[in-house]
């Protein structure tokens, strides 16, 4: 299980390092749980120098390599900086940054290259599921950002399933429709690599994530975690939805 937290840009410098402290003093991780924070980009250096409690993510990164262009950071500046994981093809990005599907697939390949690990999102629009074509754009999502990579990068990769009318509006898929699409991106990924190689990539759910609902959508037999945004904000949030992993991790351990 994977929990990643997107701060997005919230938070002062001071209020992220405060965080990074508090959270280390409550339980650490759960047995088979991983913790990431994505943090803003102008903190990620001096955050990556400390000993964090949490694997260190960026929300974003260049589609390009180094060279004259103003305001971007490459891929290795941030594996130098002590980042881990990168957010790529986050819809706030899709929809007012201009990251098309072309500009995510470069940045899937930067993050690869420099030897991180690549958080990459998809996910429909309300329209897109009132029309029935949800399937299809999340497909269609996976085909030009991931799907075209060798199947010895796809452990390096991690997919996080957000529907857009979820995130941020408090309003949560079911865990019949989590559950439905994560399988569907699982099958996905056995048609395109194998069956092994599907069931070790980590499908993240997104989208008003919280303690309130985590243990039902961690429950999900292809539900492998989460990517967090709001609930991620606050220590004693994020850490409940934390151990809402730890305990899915647990069921499955005695179910086995
Ligand atoms: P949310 O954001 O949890 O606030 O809905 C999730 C995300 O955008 O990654």
């Amino acid at each position: 299980m994977l929990v990643a937290g997107n701060w997005k840009s919230n938070k002062s410098f001071n209020e992220s390092m405060e965080f990074a402290n508090a959270f280390a003093k409550l339980d650490a991780a759960p047995e088979g749980v991983e913790v990431m924070i994505a943090p803003p980009a102008p903190y990620l250096a001096a955050m990556g120098a400390t000993s964090l409690p949490f694997r260190l993510g960026s929300q974003n990164v260049s589609a390009t390599g180094p060279g004259a262009q103003t305001g971007e950071f490459t891929a290795d500046m941030l594996a130098g900086c002590g980042v881990q994981d990168v957010i790529v093809g986050h819809s706030e990005r899709r929809d007012g940054h201009g990251d098309d599907d072309e500009t995510v697939a470069e940045k899937v390949n930067r993050v690869l290259e420099a030897g991180l690990r690549v958080v990459f999102c998809c996910g429909e629009s309300l329209q897109d599921r009132q029309a029935d074509v949800h399937f299809d754009k999340v497909l269609r999502q996976l085909e030009s950002g991931i799907l075209h990579l060798p199947a010895a990068a796809m452990d390096r990769v991690v997919v996080a399933y957000e529907p857009i009318w979820a995130i941020g509006t408090g309003l949560t898929a079911t865990a019949e429709q989590a559950q439905e699409m994560h399988a569907a991106i699982r099958g996905w990924l056995a048609e395109g690599y194998d069956a092994e190689v599907a069931r070790a990539i980590p499908l993240l759910y997104g989208g008003s994530c919280k303690p309130a609902n985590a243990d039902e959508l961690f429950a999900c037999a292809d539900v492998d975690g989460g990517l967090i945004g709001g609930a991620s904000l606050d220590p004693e949030n994020f850490q409940a939805v934390v151990a809402a992993a730890g305990r899915a991790v647990a069921a499955e351990a005695s179910n086995a």
